[in-house]
């Protein structure tokens, strides 16, 4: 199989010219001006931007959590991702307390395999982590899982205290792997929702006025406090908030190996979303919760000045009919997430490039190139350069669109509504190859399965 993508101007995290591309099987081959080459397969890309397919190192298909398990799966999830022109996906493997994590990774082998239209990698949650199993995570980094995530959020479900943490920290540091952390102090923020819930403030708002920055913020200086001593690099999820992110700057400014990720709901919604009409403040029960509108412009000048490195969605969907409302008599029992892989880049294009904050290379950096070089994909991912797997976007920076539920060009996702209904972008994803097979074909899906796992390479063989 042949692909030549013709005339394009190609970005990517330190390019932009124009030029065709040649694919042979699943890799590029050649790129050249006007390249005289037969193909099987030609996309004209006239008036078109070509991409490095996005990555979204934050997912969660098929999760169970909060009494219920996420709405899409990896078929749903991965089909929806490359709609919006993610072509990579790095899901969450979950460590049930007191069993082995390798039986956790073969649960999610088993979810994903057969399934996937995308490629996908595994971090692994670590719920517990005694002496005894500390040698399983050699093993996880062997299989090309080198990425953990701890909880410092969720006590009783996910949560561990600082000794396992310190634990993982020290032997991911030790094989050269990464730690990814969920950071907010969520045994001081279960005393305030304890004493919200005797008070009668049960409606899905108090989710987020229980909730300080602040518990944020002290959780991300106390994961860089225990990383920097265990000697690991940190990787801090989902950061929402500047207070937050004045924390991972202070550290940086001292050395630390320490980055962040931010998501597009931290970055275009905010605290007051939470106060509409009757339970619909539940559509964003996700933690850490939407904050003030004012951390918004913080975050972009984070991603603009790369205190922040990446954009992840941490999808994780639950239908308002069956699973949200399981918490309608108290906003403690609300599914915790929201829906958003499908529309990770045209939302950071919008905000990024069309609203003038940052060049066309940063997005490109933001929304791909950087994830890949944190967890280990590049070069194989993330840019658009011969022998690279042909992961690749034409994107039209033109073509305007209303995100909605009920816009078959915006909504693929197995949820029964859209976190950003009725917001207008500029930028979408129009035609998707995922390692040269044509996917997604001027916005309809031509190909499904075929996505693969891929192992991932160790941050510490990244140095080398
Ligand atoms: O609300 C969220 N973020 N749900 C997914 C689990 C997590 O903490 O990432
Ligand atoms: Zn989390
Ligand atoms: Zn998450």
């Amino acid at each position: 199989m042949s692909v030549l993508i013709k005339n394009g101007r190609i970005v990517t995290a330190s390019d932009d010219y124009f030029a065709d591309i040649y694919i042979e099987d699943e890799a590029v081959s050649l790129i050249g001006k006007q390249l005289d080459v037969h193909a099987d397969t030609v996309i004209d890309a006239t008036g078109k931007l070509v991409l490095p397919g996005g990555i979204d190192p934050h997912t969660h298909f098929d999760m169970p959590f909060g009494g219920t398990v996420s709405a899409d799966d990896f078929e749903s999830g991965t089909k929806a991702a490359a709609h919006g022109g993610t072509t990579t996906i790095i899901d969450f493997a979950i460590q049930t307390k007191g069993e082995s994590t390798i039986k956790g990774l073969d649960t999610w082998h088993a979810k994903a395999e057969g399934k996937a239209t995308i490629d996908y990698g595994f971090h692994m949650i670590v719920t517990d982590m005694p002496h005894e199993r500390l040698g399983e995570m050699e093993r996880l980094a062997g299989e090309g899982v080198t990425s953990y995530k701890l909880f410092m959020a969720y006590p009783g479900v996910l949560y561990v205290d600082d000794g396992v943490l310190y634990r993982a920290f020290r032997q991911a540091g030790e094989n050269g792997t990464r730690i990814c952390m969920h950071a907010e102090n969520g045994i001081v923020i279960d005393e305030i929702v304890r004493a919200a819930v005797a008070d009668g403030k049960i409606a899905p708002r108090w989710h987020a006025h229980t909730r300080p920055t602040r518990m944020e913020a002290e959780g991300v200086h106390r994961s860089i406090a225990i990383a920097e001593v265990a000697q690991v690099p940190l990787y801090i999820v989902h950061l929402s908030c500047a207070d937050a992110l004045e924390e991972v700057k202070r550290a940086r400014m001292r050395g630390v190996d320490v980055m962040a990720e931010t998501c597009p709901q931290y970055l275009f919604l905010d605290i007051d979303t939470y106060d509409k009409e009757g339970f619909e403040g539940a559509k964003w029960v996700m933690t850490p919760a939407l904050r003030e509108k004012w951390n918004q412009d913080v975050l972009w000048a984070g991603l603009s000045n790369h205190h922040l490195a990446t954009v992840a969605t941490d999808h994780c969907p639950f239908c308002m009919k069956g699973q949200k409302d399981l918490g309608h008599d108290s906003f403690t029992k609300i599914p915790n997430g929201a829906p958003g892989v499908e529309n990770r880049m045209s939302l950071i294009y919008h905000g990024a490039v069309v609203e003038k904050r940052m060049s066309l290379n940063r997005f490109v950096e933001i929304t791909s190139t950087a994830a890949a070089k944190t967890f280990g994909l590049f070069p194989r991912k993330g840019t658009i350069a011969v022998g690279s797997d042909a992961d690749i976007v034409v994107f039209d920076p033109e073509r305007k669109e209303t995100i909605s539920v009920d816009n078959h060009f915006t909504h693929h996702m197995r949820v029964d509504y859209s976190a950003y209904e009725g917001f207008k972008v500029q930028g979408w994803s129009e035609t998707v190859l995922s390692r040269g097979r044509l996917i997604i074909d001027k916005g309809r899906l031509v190909t499904e399965g075929g996505g693969r796992f891929i192992k991932r390479a160790r941050v510490a063989d990244l140095l080398r």
